[in-house]
């Protein structure tokens, strides 16, 4: 694989510092070698501070291209959107409208939204290339998940599809999603996983740990050809 390393953040804010730096380096060098960056961008709350930091910095913006790595089952103005979510951290960077390019979890047919998004991102890098994201952000959940692979629902196993929808887990209270699946994922050139709070120690370990990723789907972002960088808060990366 491309390597992999931890590094420790003392506070939240050092950790959106770090995770801002990284995802600016990666932009500007992706710029440098291909004249455009791709970057794929996760929920949850843990990378939105950093989202807002990287929005101030100065970049090579109207040479980005925007994308998600999961969506929840609603409306891009929905409070629990990721593009949403994502669009309001972003506010302050000049990036073009039509450089953001949303999955459409509002859509009544999942399974099509899933299999648009893949025939839109085979278009973007182009039919006879890989789909590989310069840089991709992962949240690990406290169940193990990571982007929307949730456990114990094969949904880490799959390799047929770039995009996979999600059915929903009412026991959990979750509405259906949309996720890049283990194989886009594992190719992006940089895959930044945050985490942060003594509660994600357990399965950040785990997830170092080979194993079944049925199990522990987070496993699924050590395997592939991309550099993986842990980027964790003091309390997320104590070992025992
Ligand atoms: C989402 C995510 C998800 C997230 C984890 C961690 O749609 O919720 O993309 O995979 O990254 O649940 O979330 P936190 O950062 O909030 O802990």
């Amino acid at each position: 694989n491309g390597g992999e390393e931890t590094l420790v953040a003392a506070d939240a804010a050092e950790l959106a510092r770090l995770g801002a730096e990284l995802i600016a380096r990666a932009i500007a060098a992706a710029v440098d070698a291909r004249g455009v960056a791709r970057v794929a961008l996760s929920g949850g709350s843990t990378p939105s501070e950093a989202y807002q930091r990287l929005a101030a910095l100065s970049l090579p913006w109207a040479q980005t291209e925007w994308f998600w790595v999961d969506e929840r089952a609603v409306a891009p103005d929905h409070p629990r959107s990721n593009y949403g979510a994502a669009r309001r951290d972003l506010a302050a960077a000049p990036i073009p409208e039509e450089r953001f390019f949303r999955m459409e979890g509002e859509s009544p047919d999942l399974a099509g939204a899933a299999a648009g998004y893949e025939r839109l991102l085979r278009a973007r890098f182009g039919v006879a290339s890989a789909v590989s994201f310069d840089v991709l952000t992962l949240g690990i959940g406290d169940d193990a998940h990571t982007a929307s692979l949730f456990p114990g629902t094969g949904a880490a196993g799959i390799e047929d599809r770039l995009v996979a929808a999600i059915p929903a887990q009412p026991d959990k209270g979750l509405e259906p999603r949309l996720t890049l699946t283990a194989p886009v994922i594992q190719e992006a050139r940089l895959k930044l996983l945050l985490a942060r709070g003594a509660g994600k120690r357990g399965v950040v370990a785990q997830a170092k740990l080979s194993g079944p990723v049925d199990e522990v789907p987070a496993r699924v972002v050590r395997g592939g050809s991309g550099r993986l960088v842990w980027l964790l808060d003091a309390a997320a990366a104590q070992a025992g």
